[in-house]
């Protein structure tokens, strides 16, 4: 009989990029994917401890498994907080950390869901610890992968057809390879020959340097969208977010990146309803959002995450009130289309 298994994905494209790596571990121990859930003899569940709202669905799902005639074997992994890997101890067989898979997981050559896009990780974990972000706790430390392992996995890529790479990482800007820094490793992968579209995420403002604007007017390979997290508009909630830029400086950044790069699509990510923002502080973000005119905005409403230094203040802004800010900011992003 053959042995086959269902992934789920919850969050980012970083968890798309681990569950590749997942499958191509599993298909080596003869498993064979299944798109239906109740046909698997393994369910493997990607989980997001980033925002509570994913870590509510895997508890949905935990509920649909119970349902099923066939109980399938589960393994819960992914980016997941202790604590929420404590809790879901009792509904999985098995809880592993990403790690776990083998020793250097990216080091597994990956089986890509797509034939035509594919996610290269260039580095994981992140050293920021913005105060309400689970990632460092999760995923550790920065740790960059070798250039060399990079540019050859493109190259890999490029010769069965792929055109669409993008380059992953929590703080893609942080990556570090002894000599080679972001810009000269971005400027590597838009050098192997052949056509392909490239794109790279995320980027901290604070570590987005001139010579990364520079590298990109280089790079002829490189998609027009860009995106570059503010999180807020005001810059007492920036300080209260470990976010160590002001809103001038952000403003100064996209500037830059405008006057070099004119054809540049900006998208960002906001969160509304940090602990104590007021309505004040809220229409800063509002009044930056006009201003700046992003393509695309992605509005997350705050939870607060235990282990993060923010889960320590008290979470004083009401979730209708968070709700009706989230719509605002919706409202104004739209408007612009
Ligand atoms: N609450 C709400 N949104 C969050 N994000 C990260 N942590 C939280 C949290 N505790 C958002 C940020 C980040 C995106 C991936 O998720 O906006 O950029
Ligand atoms: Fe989280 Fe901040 Fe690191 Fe992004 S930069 S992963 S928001 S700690």
């Amino acid at each position: 009989m053959t042995k086959k298994y269902h992934i789920i994905i919850f969050g980012c494209q970083m968890n798309i990029s681990d569950a590749e790596r997942i499958a191509s571990v599993l298909e080596s121990k003869k498993y064979k994917k299944t798109d239906n859930l109740s046909e698997a003899n393994l369910v493997v569940v990607v989980a997001c401890s980033v925002r509570k709202s994913a870590v509510d669905r895997v508890y949905g799902l935990v509920e649909k498994i119970k349902k099923l005639k066939k109980r399938p074997q589960t393994i819960l992994t992914g980016c997941v907080l202790a604590k929420d890997k404590i809790k879901f101890e009792k509904s999985f067989d098995k809880v592993l950390d990403i790690k776990d898979w083998e020793k250097n997981y990216l080091k597994i050559k990956p089986k890509y869901s797509s034939k035509k896009l594919a996610y290269v990780p260039i580095m994981t974990g992140c050293n920021n610890f913005c105060s309400y972000c689970v990632v460092p706790y999760t995923r550790g430390r920065e740790i960059s992968r070798s250039a060399k392992d990079i540019i050859c996995e493109v190259k890999n890529l490029v010769k069965n057809n792929y055109n669409e790479i993008w380059l992953l990482g929590q703080n893609v800007n942080s990556y570090k390879d002894e000599k080679i820094n972001f810009p000269k490793l971005l400027k590597l992968v838009n050098d192997v020959p052949g056509y392909f579209k490239l794109n790279f995420t995320t980027s901290h403002p604070k570590d987005f340097s001139d010579e990364l604007i520079e590298t990109m007017t280089k790079c002829p390979k490189l998609s027009m969208d860009l995106n570059l997290p503010i999180q807020s508009g005001d810059d007492e909630i920036l300080k209260k977010m470990n976010r160590p830029y002001t809103v001038a400086q952000y403003k100064n950044l996209v500037k830059k990146i405008r006057q070099a790069i004119p054809n540049i699509r900006l998208s960002t990510d906001i969160i509304v309803g940090f602990p104590g923002e007021t309505k004040k502080q809220f229409n800063n973000t509002v009044k930056v959002l006009k201003e700046i005119k992003y393509g695309v905005a992605f509005i997350n409403k705050y939870s607060p995450r235990e282990g993060t230094t923010a889960a320590k203040l008290e979470d004083n802004v009401p979730w209708e009130e968070k709700k009706r800010r989230e719509k605002i900011l919706i409202d104004l992003v739209n408007k612009k289309k």
